[in-house]
């Protein structure tokens, strides 16, 4: 039976047998599965995840596992990187492949592989560019940093990495969101006038030779569709609505309203902060609703807002739904599994070596 047909199929069982089914697939698979569960998941998959965690703290689980399948209940990117950093004996299952990533599609080795070559008519880039891309990035640039002295971030250590890669060469080449390389180099005290955006799709990137040789930075023009639809007037708003308002923002969203922030951090460190505020605290919340939703209703006595008007939704990460995981534990259980992630032989070298390079730093 296709995958299709038993969805199809799912959809017409009530969805409360569709959780029965899960908790008893769970309990009979034991200790051969492990859900990875990214914190921007609905709220029926996220309660079944025996791991939930931002970017980085679910690529270090998977790095720890010995679970010989892993259920990864995120997004393309994050499967891909989990199939690099466990061993071949071990599979990884993204339950719905069509959950992908916008920002992760902006940059793709083939435009890298062009821009690496259009730096070597200003300079030579292995000399002097260390490429970093940010986790939400496609396996193949993960090799490419590995293969050039590069490494991978993610929204919470994008500061120690690129403290790392200026310690080796002079400049960073960073894909592929412009926001987290420019939130976090500003916060690091880099001048402005130190940054270069590239745009893929012009000639050196849209920037002269010369501007190109001063350049410390070179930030890839990507972005995250959800979080660029939060807006620095929205803070203006909450602030001027709620005195003693607290703003939260992840640094995917643009420069203007992580300025206007109180506090920039991924998603663990949001899920921290709002933790350790006292009760009667307020925020506002600029990163995706489901995990604004959830802190809602784990801290009734802090009360929670929503940054933008609008809703600003990963639709992809939402395509995983409780039949997806349902299906991806019964082909588990009938062992021909379906929905596996494997990253190419040749690329997966490479990725790990730039993966394991950040997962080293700490
Ligand atoms: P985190 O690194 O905070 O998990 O963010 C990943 C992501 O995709 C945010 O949009
Ligand atoms: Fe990608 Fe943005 Fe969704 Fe994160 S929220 S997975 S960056 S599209």
């Amino acid at each position: 039976m296709t995958t299709q047909v038993l969805l199809k199929q799912l959809y017409e069982i009530p969805e409360s047998d569709i959780i029965a089914e899960i908790n008893q697939l769970k309990a009979e698979l034991g200790d051969q599965v492990l859900i990875l569960g990214h914190h921007y998941q609905r709220e029926e998959v996220f309660a079944f995840a025996d791991v939930t965690g931002d970017s980085l703290k679910l690529a270090q689980k998977a790095a720890e596992t010995d679970a010989s399948n892993i259920i990864f209940c995120g997004v393309h990117f994050m499967a891909e990187t989990a199939d690099v950093l466990t061993s071949d004996a071990q599979t990884v299952i993204l339950p719905d492949l069509a959950a992908g990533c916008s920002m992760a599609d902006m940059a793709d080795d083939e435009q890298v592989i062009r821009v690496w070559q259009e730096l070597a008519t200003v300079l030579n880039p292995d000399e002097c560019v260390t490429p970093v891309t940010y986790i939400n990035s496609t396996a193949a640039l993960k090799a490419f940093c590995g293969e050039h002295g590069g490494i991978v971030c993610t929204s919470g250590n994008a500061q120690r990495i690129m403290e790392w890669a200026w310690g080796n060469r002079e400049k960073i080449l960073f894909f592929p969101d412009q926001h987290l390389g420019e939130n976090t180099a500003l916060a690091m005290g880099i001048a402005e006038s130190e940054m270069i955006i590239w745009d893929p799709f012009l000639p050196l990137g849209g920037n002269t030779p010369a501007e190109i040789e001063a350049a410390t930075l070179i930030l890839w023009k990507g972005f995250c569709s959800v979080h660029q639809l939060f807006k620095a007037e929205h803070a203006v708003t909450m602030r001027s609505n709620h005195a003693g308002i607290e703003i939260l923002a992840h640094p995917e969203c643009s420069r203007e309203v992580c300025d206007t922030a109180d506090f920039v951090g991924s998603t663990e460190r949001i899920i921290a902060y709002v933790e350790q505020a006292k009760p009667g605290q307020t925020f506002a919340i600029a990163t995706e609703l489901n995990l604004v939703n959830r802190l809602r209703i784990l801290h009734p006595d802090k009360p929670i807002w929503f940054l933008s008007p609008m809703i600003c939704m990963c639709s992809t990460m939402f395509r995983t739904d409780p039949q997806h995981l349902c299906a991806a534990l019964r082909s588990i259980r009938d062992g021909h599994i379906t929905n596996r992630i494997e990253v190419p032989h040749q690329q997966k070298r490479w990725a790990k070596l730039s993966l394991e390079r950040m997962l080293n730093l700490g």
